[in-house]
């Protein structure tokens, strides 16, 4: 940090992703030192701005409660470095003025500036903004230090669609400049999966098909699509959130392990692990969507969803990796809305011990819980303690590592706050290279090609439910037994 002006422009800056997660994440970041305090930020957007206090104040309602910092003054420091520039997001001459206003700012402070675009824009405007910045918003090389520009999903809505975008992303920016968020990457139990997993070698020697029965990666949320349902329909569960977040989670429990953890080298073996993962089967998925409650109106009812829509609001798919390390554990995927509960969890199920507990069936399962409570647990069996009968005695506990208790005085990062720090560190480990998206799309086309022309009806769930009862029968076949506890 430091030895260069930084500049971050947020263009979409009047949009929503701005307001609540880009423009909170960068005061969190700023109020603990974690970008320079001479940081320039230029909100950028097409609408006219006339009073630039006005728009910078409407973003301190999304500013973190929970931060210590939230006080007057940061939040004074904070918005003082900010800006607005009006432009199109695919006129040149709009980037040329924004140009200007960067290199105003560079030039006050005497040296090469380096340029961190972020990007909170819909994906059709991916290409006009990053022509724009690469023809005019780039100076030429020795008068900047670098320009780097954050994405955000959806990258094209099938292989074919995202190997197009990126084939002319490419044609503008070098693949090191573009960092794609999966904000799932940015989130502190997933970060930690690496830690776990090639750090403790009681679980390292473990991970493989001879010892994991299955692995489960679940991904529930209470909240239906109401608002956003003109959008979600044109995507669905699906590419919402399983080609993505989970895939990205996927790839992280089953990958091999990296020589290093240079952000390469980490990449490969995520690009690696997905290239074996076989394309998904429509008989490997069990698909809903949900119907009213008493509270909720139903997916159908929402004035923006198309009429008979098919689209799947709920998701299980069962994946295979074939390779030695897991040819024959099913991975098993799900995401659902309008379900009973909020939780993101990997379920790692051991094959159970037989011998000489007999009676015993119970089986270890590490469990990571991603949101909310993180924490991890491993079910363990116990002797019951105190004197037994003859035979002894079991059950099953856990080995509890709750966040809230054992890290009480650490909070959290948000998984923007994280991930744009790694991105103006040039550190691109949590961000999606490009081949890594394509392995991914790879797994996922086929069948999505299959839902979108209408060869399956999704089951219907009462929102509030745990979705189609199908899934949790799906489930059992895969050889999942449900055990105590968490
Ligand atoms: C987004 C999806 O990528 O992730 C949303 O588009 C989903 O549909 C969201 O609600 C979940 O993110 P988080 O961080 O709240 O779990």
């Amino acid at each position: 940090l430091g030895e260069r002006p930084l500049s971050i422009i947020v263009l979409g800056a009047t949009g929503d992703l701005a307001k609540k997660k880009t423009i909170p994440a960068l005061f969190k970041l700023h109020s603990e030192g974690l970008i320079p305090s001479t940081v320039n930020i230029v909100g950028y957007a097409r609408s006219e701005v006339t009073d630039e206090a006005e728009f910078r104040n409407k973003f301190v309602p999304f500013f973190p409660a929970a931060s210590k910092r939230n006080d007057a003054d940061a939040v004074a420091k904070f918005l003082s470095r900010i800006s607005y520039v009006q432009g199109s997001y695919d006129g040149l001459d709009d980037f040329s003025r924004l140009h200007e206003v960067l290199q105003k700012f560079e030039a006050a402070d005497g040296a090469k500036g380096n340029r961190l675009f972020y990007l909170a824009l819909p994906p059709t405007a991916f290409v006009g903004a990053c022509t724009g910045i690469s023809k005019k918003a780039m100076t030429p090389s020795d008068n900047y230090g670098w320009v780097r520009v954050i994405i955000e999903k959806p990258f094209g809505h099938d292989l074919d669609s995202s190997n197009a975008l990126s084939a002319q992303l490419s044609q503008l920016l070098k693949e090191p400049q573009i960092f794609r968020i999966d904000h799932y990457l940015g989130k502190e139990m997933v970060q930690n999966i690496v830690t776990l997993r090639f750090a403790n070698r009681a679980f390292g020697a473990l991970w493989n098909a001879n010892n994991i029965a299955n692995v489960q990666i679940t991904f529930k949320e209470t909240i239906g699509t109401e608002g956003r349902g003109g959008y979600f329909d044109s995507f669905g569960i699906v590419r919402d959130v399983l080609q993505n977040h989970l895939t990205q989670m996927l790839a992280l429990v089953a990958m091999e392990k990296p020589r290093s953890l240079s952000a390469e080298d980490i990449r490969d073996e995520k690009v690696a692990v997905l290239r074996c993962v076989e394309p998904i089967e429509l008989s490997d998925c069990v698909l809903g969507q949900y119907t009213a409650n008493d509270k909720m109106p139903g997916y159908l009812d929402d004035p923006t969803v198309p009429k008979g829509s098919k689209c799947p609001t709920f998701a299980m798919m069962k994946l295979r990796i074939n390779n030695d390390r897991w040819r024959g554990v099913p991975f098993i995927i799900k995401a659902g809305k309008a379900l009973e509960s909020k939780s993101v969890r990997i379920r790692i199920q051991f094959h159970e011990e037989v011998r000489p507990f007999l009676q015993h069936t119970q089986r270890n399962e590490l469990v990571i819980c991603a949101q909310p409570n993180e924490g991890i647990y491993l079910k363990i069996t116990t002797k019951v303690p105190g004197l037994g009968k003859e035979s002894i005695d079991t059950h099953q506990t856990e080995l509890d590592l709750t966040y809230r208790n054992r890290y009480s005085d650490v909070s959290l990062p948000d998984a923007y706050e994280s991930l744009i720090s790694e991105a103006v560190n040039g550190n691109s480990t949590n961000f999606v290279r490009d081949d890594e998206l394509a392995a991914a799309w790879s797994i996922f086309t086929p069948v999505l090609h299959a839902i979108d022309e209408g060869k399956v009806t999704p089951l219907q769930y009462v929102a509030g439910t745990r979705g189609p009862s199908e899934a949790d029968e799906f489930l059992a076949k895969c050889g999942y037994r449900r055990t105590e506890g968490y």
